[in-house]
Parts: C-alpha cells; sequence; structure tokens
C-alpha cells in the first residue's frame, strides 16, 4: 500500500470540536443555544441510530436538541403542520426531516415546506438553486464533508480534474457543484456514463458515491490520485465502500476508508450549518470559512 489514509473520523472531531467553541460563544452573545430540531416518523432501526447520534453530537457541541419522534401512521397534514411549528420557533435554527419517510407521506412537500433559512441538511431546491449560482445557502452535509477533506490534503483545488461518478441530488450533484465553484474540472459520471475507466484514469480527484461495493478498481486510477469514498455498503455484516480499496490503496495518493473516512464527517457538517444557520438568523457575525 502506498496511499495516505485519510482520517475523516479525526478531522470530524477537530471540527465537532471547533463549533462547540463557537457555539459556546454564540450563547453567550445570543442569550440562547443554537438550536438544531429532528423529526423522525416511524420506526425504522438505523434511522433510529442516526438520529440518536445526532442528538447526543449537537448537545456535545453546547447546542440544543430537539427531537420530534411521530408514528410510522402519522399522516402528511400532521408532518406539515409540525414543519410550519418549527419554521416558526424561534429557538430551532435549523430543522432536519429524517429521510427516507414511509411510503405513504409525500418526500418533496416535506421537504419543500422546510424554510430554505433551516434547511441545514441543504435538500430545498432553494439550496440547490444557491449552490448551483454561488448565492450562500446551505450545502448537504456529506459532500461538504467531502469538499473540507479534499481541500485539507491537497490545499488549493483550481485546475485539478475532478470526476464524480453518482449523480444524486444528496451528493452527487451538489458535489459536482462544490467542485465547480473550487475551480476543478469536473465530470459528473452516472450509470449510463461510458468507458467509466478511461474519465476515472484522467481524474487528479475521484468522489465515489454509488452505493455499489468495491464498484471502483484501483487499475482505474492515475497514480497518486486523491479518492473519496462516500460508500457505506453492509457486505456480510461488515462496511464497506464503493471503491475495491486495497487495489485502490496502492495507485491512489490519498484515499478515505470506510468506516471513518466520511461518514463521520456528515454530522459534523449538520452541527456547522446549524450554526452558521444560528447566527444568520440571530444577526450575528461569523466567519464561515474559518469553521
Ligand atoms: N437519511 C440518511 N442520511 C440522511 C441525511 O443526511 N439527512 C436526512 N434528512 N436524512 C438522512
Amino acid at each position: 500500500m502506498t496511499a495516505e489514509i485519510i482520517d475523516g473520523k479525526a478531522f470530524a472531531a477537530g471540527l465537532r470540536a471547533r463549533v462547540g467553541d463557537v457555539a459556546a460563544a454564540f450563547e453567550a452573545a445570543a442569550g440562547r443555544k443554537a438550536g438544531l430540531a429532528v423529526v423522525l416518523v416511524g420506526e425504522d432501526p438505523a434511522s433510529a441510530v442516526y438520529v440518536r447520534s445526532k442528538g447526543k453530537a449537537t448537545l456535545a457541541a453546547n447546542m440544543a436538541s430537539f427531537e420530534h419522534k411521530l408514528p410510522a401512521d402519522t399522516d402528511q397534514a400532521t408532518l406539515i403542520a409540525l414543519v410550519d411549528r418549527l419554521n416558526a420557533d424561534g429557538k430551532v435554527d435549523g430543522i432536519l426531516v429524517q429521510l427516507p419517510l414511509p411510503k405513504h407521506l409525500d418526500e418533496q412537500a416535506v421537504l419543500l415546506r422546510i424554510s430554505p433559512d433551516k434547511d441545514v441538511d441543504g435538500f430545498h431546491p432553494v439550496n440547490a438553486g444557491r449552490l448551483a449560482t454561488g448565492m450562500p445557502g446551505f450545502v448537504p452535509c456529506t459532500p461538504l464533508g467531502c469538499l473540507m477533506l479534499l481541500k485539507d490534503q491537497l490545499g488549493d483545488l483550481s485546475g485539478k480534474e475532478a470526476v464524480v461518478i453518482g449523480r444524486s441530488n444528496i451528493v452527487g450533484k451538489p458535489m459536482a457543484a462544490l467542485l465547480t465553484a473550487a475551480s476543478c474540472t469536473v465530470t459528473l459520471a452516472h450509470s449510463r456514463t461510458r468507458d467509466l475507466p478511461g474519465h476515472v484514469s484522467r481524474a487528479d480527484i475521484v468522489v465515489a458515491a454509488v452505493g455499489r461495493a468495491g464498484f471502483v478498481k484501483g487499475e482505474w486510477l492515475k497514480p497518486g490520485a486523491t479518492v473519496i469514498d462516500v460508500g457505506i455498503n453492509r457486505v456480510d455484516g461488515a462496511l464497506t465502500g464503493d471503491v475495491e480499496f486495497d487495489s485502490a490503496a496502492s495507485v491512489a495518493g490519498a484515499i478515505t476508508p470506510v468506516p471513518g473516512g466520511v461518514g463521520p464527517m456528515t454530522i459534523a457538517c449538520l452541527l456547522r450549518n446549524t450554526l452558521v444557520a444560528a447566527h444568520r438568523n440571530a444577526g450575528i457575525a461569523l466567519d464561515e470559512a474559518a469553521l
């Protein structure tokens, strides 16, 4: 193995500590804590685990956590009414509705109802548009975390060739927008891409977000490339990424492990976005780039 291992767990811990310090200063200045509301509908065990760890991380970062657990048979009007109450609540700076929602609920309508200025997930089309056009808004947490790891690893990304594999609204598309804004030359590849290995072989940066274990092979990579693996796939009870780690690590310059790479960055970025929202909502200045 030649690649440097990018320690997302350590980077995320540092970010959470910085957020905790700034959150304490926010409380002193605003007379209240920054607040994150998390809404969980139903009893999906994986979602329940995520929501619990988000709540714990929020409290540990000196912020207030408001958990709303609704039964699986909650109707659309009840959920929309809760979102409306949270939009109007001055103690709530960020709102996260845990996805996926039960099938009978209209996910798009719920996401559209969240105030774009409290949309710390960055899923509202207004925030997607702000990202696409360079206006201040909220960027989805996972691609934001990937960008932070890349900048920490490589410094200035200007002029680099980047290939993003996967075009989801939550990861691939915002990732491509962020890398474009950072002056990379971006290829957004997906399931219909012809000659994916050919595209990947030219990339200085590869971000894999396809949801297929071991899909990206080491022999596709340009020697020295930086590889960010967003995949979280369960294979025989173990977590594995979208990149075939052993073959990739013998070619890449640096690579994120799974677990311990991108994963821990998502919650850290959620806390960061909530703290940014709190400052904006309270009209208190914050050097967002320093967080
Ligand atoms: N479900 C899995 N990950 C996420 C996330 O980052 N945000 C929301 N809202 N739901 C999720």
